[in-house]
């Protein structure tokens, strides 16, 4: 049994990856902000099975007390703030989160010795680029305070690697979709709860935005397999590592295919043209490292992800805005 700290296990992915270390066997310790009125941890009907410790990744008191007071076998960091057009009309929160965030957890995790640490970046640090797909040597190129917060910490992290020993690693994962995904301006949650509803999808672009997307358990079987390549000495210390869908689909070609696999009949309305600003036209990722150190490959099709996910939202009511 391993015992695993878990940053951001109200969010999203984060609750997914919390499920799938506890039905692997795992004390999990779960560190976030108050929990707001639906916690992923409750969607997955997991909240009683962790410990919480309610604080804020900044608090360095805090987090250090709970990092140095445990003897976590691994530390997954998750907790971010996520949201692209907050942080840009404000990026403050967004660098104190992300940036501050992370370097306070990984401050405690070296005076911890904690012995494997996967730090969640994203491929948006790699920032807008001509040369696709991103493989993990390409620099990383921000052009908006997200994408900059996000390459800070990846940096940040990467760094306590050869300059204190610390075995940890970074992903960069594209972008996952799947049941629980509460914010609602993303795509997919946005576009599925407008076709549940009869609704026409509006799409601040003219569709031919790409995307590189990964079901969310997939993100969370790269997690796995990064985790056990940094441990033990494993080679990922210090190294980079996307993952993602294998290849990039147009936002049309998306709604297109959640209006049909729903059975509405309102067809998607495309409101813009290009691309809404602040977000990257088109982006994918090259998983080839990922796979051949760790045999890591997503195993769901977009159209089996999408219907999942659709079940999940029809089944949660409750969770629509
Ligand atoms: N969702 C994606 O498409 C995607 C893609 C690539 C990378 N990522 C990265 O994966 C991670 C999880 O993403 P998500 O979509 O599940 O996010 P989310 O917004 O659903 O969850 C983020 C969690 O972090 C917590 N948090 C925010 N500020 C905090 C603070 N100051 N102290 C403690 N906790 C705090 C929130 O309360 C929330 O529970 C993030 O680091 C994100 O950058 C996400």
């Amino acid at each position: 049994m391993k015992r695993a700290l878990l940053t951001g296990g109200h969010g999203f992915v984060a609750s997914h990856l919390a499920r799938a270390l506890l039905e692997r066997g795992d004390a999990v310790t779960v560190l976030d902000l108050a929990p707001p009125p639906l916690s992923g941890l409750a969607l997955q009907g997991i909240e009683s099975e962790v410990d919480l410790v309610q604080a804020d990744l900044r608090d360095a008191g805090l987090v250090g007390a709970t990092v140095e007071d445990a003897e976590f076998d691994v530390v997954f960091h998750l907790a971010a703030q996520t949201l692209v057009g907050p942080a840009m009309a404000d990026p403050t929160p967004t660098f104190e989160t992300n940036v501050r965030g992370t370097w306070t957890l990984l401050e405690a995790c070296r005076r911890a010795d904690v012995p494997a640490v996967v730090v969640a970046s994203s491929d948006k640090a790699y920032g807008p680029s001509e040369e696709l797909p991103y493989r993990e040597d390409m620099q990383l190129r921000p052009a908006s305070p997200y994408e900059a917060s996000k390459a800070a910490a990846d940096a940040i992290a990467l760094s306590y690697r050869p300059a204190y020993g610390l075995p940890v690693a970074v992903t960069r994962f594209a972008n996952i979709y799947g049941g629980g995904d509460l914010n609602f301006s993303r795509l997919i949650p946005e576009a599925i709860v407008a076709a549940l509803a009869g609704r026409r999808p509006q799409i601040r672009s003219d569709g031919s935005p790409e995307r590189d997307l990964l079901y969310v358990d997939d993100a969370v079987a790269a997690y796995l397999a990064v985790e056990h390549a940094v441990g033990a000495g494993g080679r990922a210390a210090g190294e980079a590592f996307n993952a993602g869908g294998e290849r990039p689909h147009s936002v049309a070609e998306v709604l297109e295919t959640i209006v049909e696999v729903s059975g509405s009949e309102a067809e998607p309305a495309y409101l813009g043209t290009g691309n809404p600003a602040g977000e990257i036209d088109r982006q994918y990722v090259d998983s080839t490292k990922l796979r051949e150190l760790t045999g890591w490959r997503p195993a769901i099709s977009l159209r089996d992800g999408l219907i999942h996910t659709l079940d999940w939202y029809r089944d949660h009511p409750e969770v629509r805005p």
